[in-house]
């Protein structure tokens, strides 16, 4: 074989058909290879037609077919096919060569991973891909980290198939060390549950709290995009809901209500405990997936206690510019979570994450994108080391503007038994981050009560721990002070 191709990818399912397409539109020439050898021939067959890209047959040979230092994407499921390709890989690549997993793989095992193929003096970049089949082909989100090193061999390639922003600048930069890329990847997906959620939950109220019609509601989400909601998910959701089965009802009404879902958002769910961090919106996102996913039992409940929930009598137009104001809030909370984990996370691992930097990645390309994200870029400018989103001016002055329309939405949808868990754990969430006195005192009390677990007092320095014997028949004696 004489050229030597610019890249390699191993696993032409959806998003490595398309990846491929794309890096080959730019200029590259891309060697590729798939266990099912029949897809490999299909493809270059087919979509791969007289361009440049190399098939072929085993992993030996896609190795000897790339130029120096080789590069090579694993796109394939996450878990142990990503182990058993990178062995496979490690047998025929040398040092200073990079290996790729643009799979949506947990951050751990990115961590794990780095560290073994650097061991071998290889590079690894662990890369979250977002945008779908159609990102994938025109211009996705790459959120790549790992090896340092490796970042401007692969940079080149990466930053010319990524999405652009207005300006030009392309959405995917370096992210951090090991598993930093796939760990924003995720808190990525844990945010697209949440908005996805937030949606769901708009258009419940829309049809069971005001009785819309799917083309009503049409039109509400198409005039919603052209406010500060304007994004890729409130886009599809009006195009969903203008869509008409063969029998020209809506075809979202014979959709099956119970979701799927792959396990990236619950892993930010069970990194936010692990990390002690309220990600309440994400977390209930998961959750209510997993509700509707019970369908029998739903179904079951649902005869046994017979709750008449029934339209509101109320001004339709104003419930709906509540229930638009409740979701744009609601999104804030959201946000404001998702960023809080990032931060703590990057204080865990010692990554340095570039705050401002994500929300551009994420601001073109990728399944959440939407002009929203331009503001919270907009925020980290003004203040890189902000805690709290929420403590940000611009998102200050617009949360007291929503505030009203959103504690109205949440108390109807309680008045009239429509469940929606993330507009009002963001609501409840909000209220307790924004209260001096929560009933901690009294959770406090009951520790030291049953279990002499200590406590601070409000009449004392921070950090000087107390014991009371409660009951008088108890000892002095206090368990150790420590808290996870
Ligand atoms: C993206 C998506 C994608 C994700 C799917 C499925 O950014 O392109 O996040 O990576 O895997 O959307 O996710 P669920 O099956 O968990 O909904």
């Amino acid at each position: 074989m004489s050229k030597k191709a610019d890249i390699g990818l191993i696993g032409l399912a959806v998003m490595g058909e398309n990846l491929v397409m794309n890096m080959e539109s730019k200029g590259f020439s891309v060697a590729v290879y798939n266990r099912t050898l029949d897809k490999v021939d299909a493809f270059i067959n087919g979509r791969g037609k007289g361009k440049n890209i190399i098939g072929t047959h085993s992993i030996e040979e896609l190795c000897a077919s790339l130029s120096r230092p080789r590069k090579v994407i694993i796109l394939v499921k996450a878990g142990n096919p990503v182990d058993a390709y990178i062995d496979s890989l490690l047998k025929y690549l040398d040092e200073g060569d990079v290996i790729i997993d643009s799979g949506n793989s947990n951050y751990t095992d990115t961590i794990r991973r780095t560290k073994y193929v650097e061991d071998k003096g290889l590079y690894y970049v662990g890369m979250g891909i977002s945008g779908g089949e159609e990102g994938a082909l025109k211009g996705p989100s790459m959120m790549p980290g790992g090896s340092e090193k490796a970042w401007p061999l692969v940079k080149p390639i990466l930053q010319a198939v990524a999405a652009k922003v207005d300006d030009g600048t392309p959405c995917c930069d370096w992210v951090g060390q090991d598993g930093a890329g796939h760990f924003v990847k995720m808190v990525h997906n844990g945010i697209e549950y949440g908005d996805m959620q937030l949606i769901a939950e708009s258009y419940s109220l829309m049809k069971n709290l005001l009785g819309m019609t799917a083309d009503e509601m049409h039109k509400v989400f198409s005039e919603w995009n052209k406010t500060e909601l304007d994004s890729y998910l409130i886009g599809i959701t009006a195009e969903i809901l203008n869509k008409k089965d063969d029998d020209g009802l809506p075809l979202v009404d014979k959709i099956l209500d119970s979701a799927g879902q792959k396990g990236t958002g619950k892993w930010t769910g069970i990194t936010a405990l692990e990390e002690g961090v309220p990600l309440t919106l994400i977390s209930e996102a998961v959750f209510a997936r997993c509700l509707s996913s019970m369908k029998n039992e739903r179904v079951e409940a649902g005869k046994e206690y017979r709750i008449e929930r029934k339209p509101l009598e109320c001004n339709k137009n104003e419930m709906v510019e509540d229930i638009r104001k409740a979701l744009l809030a609601s999104k804030i909370i959201s946000y404001a979570q998702g960023y809080a984990l990032l931060r703590s996370a990057a204080s865990s691992y010692g990554w340095k994450l570039n705050y401002g930097g994500i929300a551009l990645m994420w601001r073109g390309g990728c399944i959440i994108r939407s002009t929203f994200l331009g503001k919270i870029k907009e925020a980290f400018d003004r203040n890189p080391e902000i805690t709290n989103l929420l403590l940000d001016p611009y998102f200050k002055n617009m949360m007291d503007t929503l505030i009203p329309s959103w504690r109205r939405v949440v108390s109807a949808s309680a008045l009239s038994g429509i469940s929606i868990p993330a507009f009002s754990s963001a609501l409840s969430y909000f209220d307790g981050y924004t209260t001096e006195t929560l009933p901690a005192n009294l959770i406090q009390a009951q520790r030291d009560f049953f279990g002499a677990h200590t406590y601070e007092r409000i009449d004392a320095e921070r950090g000087r721990f107390f014991h009371t014997n409660w009951t008088g028949e108890g000892g002095t004696t206090a368990a150790t002070t420590y808290s996870v």
